[in-house]
This record gives C-alpha cells, structure tokens and sequence, in this order.
C-alpha cells in the first residue's frame, strides 16, 4: 500500500516537474478605458491559453529577443488608442526560433524576425517565450545578423530602411546635398542616421539634444549634427535638403518643407512631438515636393486592413526586401553604439517608468529567451507623451500609429 502510495507521489511530482519544464512566461497588460487595471508576468503551459491568440495562426516561435518602442511602452501603461481590447501579451516585435509549424513556409528550428501586423497590438505580441503567428507575417532573420542584432534592428530599424526605400523610389540619390533626419535621437532617428550613412548619404542629424548627443551621432556617421529646426513660416526658404526623414512628427517639418530641393521628398512616420503639420502648400505646387506617410505594419491577413491578396503578397515581398536590405548593410558597429543594455524581463516596468533617464539610442535587454530593445529618448518622454493622451483622449477612441 506504502509503497503504491509512493509511487503515485513520485508520478505526480514528475507531471509537476514537467509541467513546469514545459510552460513559459509572458507579460499580460489589462486596461480599461485608457487606465492600467494590472501587468503581470503569467506563466502557460500552451499558446492557446494565451489571452488573444490569432486564429489563422499556423506557426509558433520560441521567442529569443523582442524591443520596446514607442508604442509597446504606450500599450505597457494600459492606453488603449493602439490595442483594439486588453488583456493583452505587448510586444509588437519579435526574433526567435520555430518550434512547430504547419505551413510550408517553415520548419522547426528556422531563425525568423517578426515585426508589424499587428502583433501586440491586436493579436498577442512579442513579450512572451513563446508566440503563435501567421505564416507570412514572419521573415526569415538576415545572415549576417544575429537573432539580439534583429530586434536591436527591430521595428525601429526596420521602418527607418522603409523610408530610405520609399525615398529612393522617390528618386532620392547620394549627392552633395544633406538629407535632414528630424528627431535624430530616438530609436528610428538613429537608425535612419546610421543607415543613411552606411549608404553613402550626407547625414545631418537634427535633435533636441544636439549638443549632449553630438559625438553620439558622429559615430552614427552623421555629417553635422544641428539643434531642433527652428519654426520660419516663410513658404519658400533656400533648398537645404534633398530629402527628409521625420523621425519624430516634428513641429518643424513645416520648416523642413519649405527647405526641400526642388522636387525633393519628406518621409514620415509619428507623431511623438506633434499629430498636425503646419505646411504651406507653395513647396507642394511650386517645387513639386512630396510628402510620404509610411507604414511599417504592412498588415497580412489582419481584419479591419485590407482583404485582397495582392496587396498582401506585395507587402510581404516588401517586408523581406527591407531585411534583405538591412542584412546587406552590415550595421553592427552602429547597433553596438546604439545598444545600452540588457535586461531581464521583470524588469520592463522599472524601465518604462524611469523618469527623464539621460542615455541614447537603443537598448537591449534580456531574460534567458527575452531581449527588449529600447529607445531611450522614449524613456524620457514617456510620461509627457502619456499625458497628453489622456488629456486628449475623451472617450474610447482608434488611434492607429
Ligand atoms: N509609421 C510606422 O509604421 C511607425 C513605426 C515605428 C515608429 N513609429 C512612430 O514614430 C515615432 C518615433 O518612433 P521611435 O520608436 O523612434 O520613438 P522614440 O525612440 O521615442 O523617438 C521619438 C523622437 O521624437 C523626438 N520628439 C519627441 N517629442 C518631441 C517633441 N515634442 N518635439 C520634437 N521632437 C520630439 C525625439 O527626438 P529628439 O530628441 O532627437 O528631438 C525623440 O527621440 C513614434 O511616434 C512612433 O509611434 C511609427
């Protein structure tokens, strides 16, 4: 009897060890109405259990490495204008392996990044050991990167390549004259001054902390590094640059417009420093200038955004050129300026809420299989930004960025 009795406890705490061998932890956000009702890491043992698991999912990932961006810390603080309904798993990237996969597209053990579609946004996202995803949303990671240099790439990096691209389609050249990158400090800033660089381009980084920052972005390659674009209403002023980046949503793309070259291109891409433009539209008519919004979601199969196949098939084939594109730059000495530090995973709300932190660029953090990227200026203007939000925000609105 003694010893039936034994085994059974032995059998049990073998399914316990198992059990626990087998689950893995991922960040739940739950919020209502733009406040925060609780965060926590959650432990699981499968990626059904997770809160909003997508169902035309068909692969999962062990996920090594995601970042934080702008607005993962938003989504981490409970606003709702991103997240279509909490609780939520955050992360709106991620690199990491296949564990299991019924498509085609991949096998088990294949080194994938993932970025925009949503994830972390209306599916469950990135800050999770494990996460289940649409086949096509993954891309495969580039060769010369490793799966940490991915996400110190991450979403950052990876739409400020999206806009160099958008701007040489545009007919953008390296040429004597600078391209101006606006909010130069932040994590797509400083990656688009390091990809500009690395292609040749004149960089000139423009940067409220121009001065505290200058050698920072001299490594990044910058040409000249100036303070934040002074505001001039005047529509027509010299022609500065031969194209721009707004990094930032900056009050001064006004400025920057009206200092564009004849038939020369703006990029843009947030809204962190301001949601309007105050533009003339003279450099539109007279200078042929042109205004590009970019998007670097490119939504797959994800409802509420477009249906038809095409377009999918299209995005798709721009997602993997602009990691096709990054692979061959071979940025590793401006990923390992703009990388800080790495973490643990329970430690990604200290880090959220660090008021003003002092640092720059990108950083890395870490949990055995979780690494989250971060930008620092964000950091430092995280409870600003949060504050306007809800001074905005009356009731419960869809604010995609
Ligand atoms: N469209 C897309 O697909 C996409 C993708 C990624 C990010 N985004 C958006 O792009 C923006 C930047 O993202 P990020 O990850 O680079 O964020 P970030 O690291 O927080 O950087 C934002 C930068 O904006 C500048 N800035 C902030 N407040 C400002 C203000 N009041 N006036 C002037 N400049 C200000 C700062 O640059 P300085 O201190 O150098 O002036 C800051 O570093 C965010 O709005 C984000 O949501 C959009």
């Amino acid at each position: 009897m003694l010893s039936l009795a034994r085994s059974a406890r032995q059998r049990h705490a073998q399914r316990v060890a198992y059990r626990a061998q087998r689950s893995f932890r991922a960040w739940v956000v739950d919020a209502d109405k733009g406040k925060l009702k609780s965060r926590e890491v959650k432990h699981f043992e499968h990626v059904r259990e997770l809160p909003q698991p997508d169902p035309d999912a068909t692969v999962t990932v062990d996920v090594k490495y995601s970042d934080l961006n702008y607005k993962d810390a938003m989504i981490f603080q409970g606003q709702h204008g991103v997240v279509r309904r909490f609780p939520l798993v955050p992360g709106i990237d991620c690199a990491g392996l296949v564990a299991s996969s019924t498509s085609e597209l991949w096998q088990r053990g294949d080194a994938v990044v993932l970025t925009g579609n949503k994830i972390g946004q209306h599916s469950d996202g990135g800050y999770s050991e494990q996460c289940r995803v649409q086949a096509e949303w993954l891309a495969p990671k580039p060769e010369s990167l490793t799966l940490e240099e991915s996400m110190i790439i991450g979403t950052a990096g990876f739409t400020a390549m999206q806009m160099v691209l958008e701007l040489q389609d545009a007919g953008l050249q390296p040429g004597p004259a600078p391209v101006l990158v606006l909010g130069a400090a932040g994590g797509a800033g400083s990656m688009a001054v390091a990809i500009l660089a690395q292609l040749g381009y004149k960089v000139v980084a423009s940067s409220r902390r121009a001065e505290s920052l200058s050698s920072y972005f001299q490594e990044l390659g910058a040409f000249d590094v100036i303070g934040a674009l002074e505001r001039n209403p005047k529509p027509l002023q010299d022609q500065r640059w031969s194209a721009v980046l707004d990094c930032a949503g900056s009050p001064s793309l006004g400025t920057a417009l009206a200092q564009l070259q004849y038939q020369g291109a703006c990029a843009c891409i947030g809204v962190a420093g301001a949601q309007h433009v105050e533009a003339s539209l003279y450099p539109f008519v007279l200078r042929g200038i042109r205004l590009i919004g970019v998007d670097a979601t490119l939504p797959w199969n994800v409802p509420g955004y477009p249906g038809d196949v095409a377009t999918w098939r299209r995005d798709r084939e721009k997602r993997l050129e602009i990691w096709r594109r990054l692979d061959e730059l071979k940025l590793h000495q401006a990923l390992r300026t703009m990388h800080e530090a790495t973490i643990p995973l329970e430690e990604l709300p200290q880090w959220c809420e660090m008021p003003g932190m002092k640092g720059t660029g990108i950083h890395v953090w870490y949990c055995n299989v979780l690494c989250v990227v971060y930008s620092m200026l964000f950091l430092a203007n995280a409870p600003r930004i949060y504050l306007e939000w809800l001074l905005q925000e009356t009731s419960a609105c869809w604010i995609e960025d």
